[in-house]
Parts: structure tokens; C-alpha cells; sequence
């Protein structure tokens, strides 16, 4: 098995520095995403083609990796939403990958930190996530009412706003998760 494809985590996790992509980051990111979704109980299994094709498509606003010895062990991606109401300059936090041998240790918090704060280091207007309310909520993500994201139930899409915008309309992720 090649390097990149076993990260080999042993607790308790170091600090690990977190940076942003290179081109040569793309296919470990790629192999990373589809071994922290694999057998996920809501993945589509199409999480690592999503972030491909914000790649392709310039719409990953944020890319960051952590890695140990060599290896690409964590990775999150925040690109552009769009909001009814017109609301610009507010983003989507995902998809957010740990190795599933280093899941439990911290690093997943330590990339929504590190991206959260990045983000807001911008000067963006806000961001929101899909997922689970009892890890997320850990951010300071909440529930906006009036700001919806059709389909899933309401308490599973959150926001966290950087400054005084207050959108209330539709969310529509980058045409990537399509
Ligand atoms: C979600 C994920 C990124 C978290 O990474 P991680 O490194 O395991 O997270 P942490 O170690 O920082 O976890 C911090 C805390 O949140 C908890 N936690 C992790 N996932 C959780 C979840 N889905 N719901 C509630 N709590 C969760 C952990 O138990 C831990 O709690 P503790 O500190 O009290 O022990 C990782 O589990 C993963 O890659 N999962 C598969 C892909 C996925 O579901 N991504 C999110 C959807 S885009």
C-alpha cells in the first residue's frame, strides 16, 4: 500500500501543521476524501469528485491540508454559496475529511478552526455547513431560521456569520455538488 494511502495515526496525534493545497496535494486529497466517506451512513460517495471539481472549476476558496509524515491525514473545503435574498460573500464549509486512522485525536477540530479563522481572516460575510448539529454546533454554528437548505431536516444545516449580515433566503452550494 503506498504512503500517501496509510497514514499510519498513532495517539495521541502531534500537532500537525495545517496548509493550504498544492497540485500536488490533489490525488492524496482525492484517496483521502474517499476513505473518510467510505460506508458513511449519508455520503453520496461522490464527496472526493465534489472537491475535484471545485478545483477545476477555481471555486475552492479555501483548500487545506494536515499532514503526517508525508501523508495527507486531514482536508476541508470551503467554497462559494449563493443565498436568494441576494446576500453576497457567504461560503460552504465542505467536505471536511480525517483518515479514519486519525479520526477521534482533535485534527478534525483543528482544521475547522484553522479554516473557520482563515476565512474569516478574508473579511468574508459568513458560512454555512451541512452536517451533523452536535459537532458542528461546537463552532459556533447555529440554526438560522429563514436561512434553509432544502431537503435535509432543518437541523442539519447551520450557519456562522463573521460580521452583521443576517441572510434569510434559499442556499445554493456551488454547481460542483451537483
Ligand atoms: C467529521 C470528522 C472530520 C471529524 O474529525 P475528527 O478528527 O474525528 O474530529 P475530532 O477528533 O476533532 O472530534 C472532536 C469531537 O467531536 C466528536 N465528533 C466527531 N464526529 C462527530 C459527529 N459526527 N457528531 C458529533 N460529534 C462528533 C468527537 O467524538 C470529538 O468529541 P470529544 O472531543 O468529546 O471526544 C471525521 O470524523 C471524518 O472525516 N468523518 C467522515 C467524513 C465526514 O463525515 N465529514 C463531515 C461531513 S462533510
Amino acid at each position: 500500500m503506498e504512503k500517501q494511502e496509510n497514514a499510519g495515526c498513532t495517539p495521541p496525534a502531534p500537532a500537525m501543521p495545517i496548509r493550504p493545497e498544492t497540485p500536488a496535494d490533489t490525488q492524496a486529497i482525492f484517496a483521502l476524501t474517499e476513505r473518510a466517506f467510505a460506508g458513511h451512513p449519508h455520503s453520496s460517495g461522490t464527496e472526493p469528485h465534489i472537491v475535484s471539481a471545485l478545483r477545476a472549476a477555481d471555486a475552492l476558496t479555501l483548500s487545506l491540508v494536515a499532514e503526517l509524515d508525508g501523508a495527507i491525514v486531514g482536508h476541508v473545503a470551503i467554497s462559494p454559496v449563493t443565498i436568494s435574498d441576494g446576500t453576497a460573500d457567504w461560503y460552504g464549509l465542505g467536505p471536511i475529511s480525517v483518515d479514519p486512522a486519525c479520526q477521534g485525536r482533535g485534527l478534525g477540530s483543528d482544521l475547522m478552526r484553522t479554516s473557520l479563522e482563515r476565512l474569516a481572516a478574508l473579511g468574508v460575510a459568513g458560512c454555512v455547513v451541512l452536517g451533523d448539529p452536535g459537532y458542528y454546533t461546537g463552532f459556533g454554528f447555529q440554526v438560522k431560521p429563514g436561512l434553509v437548505y432544502p431537503g435535509p431536516p432543518a437541523e442539519y444545516f447551520m450557519a456562522l456569520g463573521f460580521g452583521a449580515s443576517h441572510p434569510e433566503g434559499r442556499v445554493t452550494y456551488h454547481a460542483a455538488f451537483a
